[in-house]
């Protein structure tokens, strides 16, 4: 399937989520009539929840239990933490939704050593998609859909400009230290991004205009961690609200 990259524009945030919800739900179908399951990747921060919350409220009786759910990156931080991404998702679709606990993949970021918590979460992706090390393909699960957020300095899951993370090219998960924050982050890293079947960047806002504008459209060679976000097999779909794609010049 040669890569494609499409952008969609919304007319407001929640004319989005809707969209996004759409679209998650449709990838879903798809992967559990073709393998019988679906897997993908969560993102964090603040733009998703409302993604969750209405998966909850309008796909509740869905085949959850075909579904088998990862994160995409999390904050070191126990899961009770404010802080949490895995207690974002768990307040606003896995306490609404029923899902075995057993398909839903936490990062254990309450470890105090996250270099610990990121080789632990490595080998909950190994044994769960059977990689057999050494084998060319096989070295990179395949998600069927990762979703991915953008910060206004470029970054994307926990690859943050200038980390050393953006250089690791056969490790799956790392702890990446963030200068800015003073913290490590655990975060995937491009090689299981780019290995995905489909990924679905969302942005909302004016606060994201710029950095959407410079990722989508700059012609030099990538500068953000965003834009190295490239499925060499698959799809990259940006999801957009009309603030976030104000100064795209070309849709
Ligand atoms: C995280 C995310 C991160 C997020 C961006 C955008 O854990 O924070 O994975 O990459 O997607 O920072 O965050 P907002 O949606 O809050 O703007």
């Amino acid at each position: 399937m040669p890569s494609t990259r499409s952008i969609e524009v919304l007319a407001t945030a929640a004319d989005l989520y809707h969209a996004a919800a759409e679209e998650f739900v449709r990838a879903a179908r798809a992967a559990i009539g073709a393998q019988g399951r679906f897997t993908v990747a969560l993102s964090g921060g603040s733009t998703p929840k409302a993604l969750y919350s209405l998966l909850a409220s309008n796909y509740a009786s869905f085949a959850w239990d075909r579904v088998f759910l990862f994160f995409g990156d999390e904050r070191h931080v126990p899961p009770t933490d404010a802080e949490s991404n895995y207690r974002m998702v768990n307040e606003s679709l896995l306490t609404k939704i029923v899902i075995p606990a057993a398909n839903v993949f936490r990062v254990k970021a309450e470890n105090s050593d996250a270099a610990a918590a990121a080789a632990d979460y490595e080998t909950q992706l190994k044994t769960f998609f059977e990689l057999e090390a050494g084998v060319q393909n096989e070295d990179f699960p395949r998600f069927d859909l990762i979703l991915l957020g953008i910060g206004p300095d470029g970054h994307t899951a926990s690859l943050f400009p200038d980390s050393e993370g953006l250089k690791e090219k056969s490790r799956l998960v790392i702890a990446n230290w963030i200068e800015k924050f003073k913290t490590f982050r655990i975060s995937f890293t491009f090689p299981v991004l780019n290995n995905a079947r489909e990924v679905m960047f969302m942005a909302a806002g004016a606060d994201k205009a710029d950095i959407v504008h410079q990722v989508l459209e700059a012609k030099n060679a990538p500068e953000f961690p965003s834009q190295r976000v490239q499925p060499s097999d698959g799809k990259l779909l940006w999801m957009l609200d009309e603030a976030a794609a104000a100064k795209l010049t070309s849709r």
